[in-house]
């Protein structure tokens, strides 16, 4: 049998961690400042993708792009993430009238228990940062490229700014390499492997231009 991939930092998200993680994202003001960031980046990929009319957000964690998804009355919502903690936080904490609109499932982005072409858009936000591993990734685009008809949003730490310059002169400064569970991943490198998955890139959009590491990708799946 083909064993889904498990990854070390998926076990982190248990009810209490969904609870912080829920309460920073609203409460801190620098969080809620990159939030707001964060929102507008997806309104404008969303936009690009054109305004896909159902959307699968994968993982959904707690919700945090929910009521940017249920602006379009018309839209059939999806949300699924690999821990029920971080979902249920979500219907639990998120105005009831929204999270209301989701279908929700668990399930993991290597291997989603669900038809081909289910959705026209897979919502990814803040997953591949996570993911060291080029094989790892390869199969997670690859199970996107089957689910989602058309278009992938995706966003993930790239080189080529200042906070990835910093980041790997603090990492060669240190001299025990310690548990690792987010990577910066070299804008070549994911930018092939997107294309090896069959996609084509519709729009890079930075968070802060030259300066952090957040890029978010507008992906299309090629005919
Ligand atoms: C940093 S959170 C991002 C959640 C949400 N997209 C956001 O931006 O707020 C990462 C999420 O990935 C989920 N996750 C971890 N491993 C996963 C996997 N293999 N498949 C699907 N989701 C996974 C975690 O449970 C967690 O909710």
């Amino acid at each position: 049998m083909n064993e889904t991939t498990k990854l070390e930092f998926s076990e982190k998200y248990s009810a209490d961690h969904a609870k912080y993680y829920f309460d920073k994202h609203e409460n801190e003001f620098w969080r809620r400042l990159s939030n707001w960031r964060d929102h507008k980046v997806c309104a404008k990929a969303l936009k690009i993708a054109g305004n896909p009319k159902s959307i699968l957000d994968m993982p959904c964690g707690t919700g945090r792009f929910w009521d940017l998804l249920t602006e379009d009355s018309e839209r059939t919502l999806w949300a699924c993430d690999n821990s029920q903690d971080m979902i249920d936080a979500g219907l639990k904490f998120r105005p009831p009238e929204i999270a209301k609109r989701f279908q929700t499932f668990q399930g993991s982005a290597f291997e989603l228990p669900v038809e081909d072409n289910l959705v026209e858009n897979i919502f990814c936000i803040r997953l591949f940062h996570h993911i060291g591993e080029s094989e790892d990734r390869l199969k997670i685009l690859s199970e996107m490229a089957r689910v989602s008809s058309d278009t992938v949003i995706l966003s993930l730490w790239v080189d080529g700014n200042f906070k990835s310059w910093k980041r790997a002169r603090s990492e060669s400064k240190r001299k025990r390499k310690g548990y690792q569970n987010r990577f910066v991943i070299p804008r070549k490198v994911i930018e092939q492997e997107f294309e090896q998955a069959g996609f084509s890139i519709e729009a890079r959009l930075d968070f802060a231009k030259h300066f952090a590491l957040w890029r978010t990708y507008v992906l299309k799946k090629r005919a």
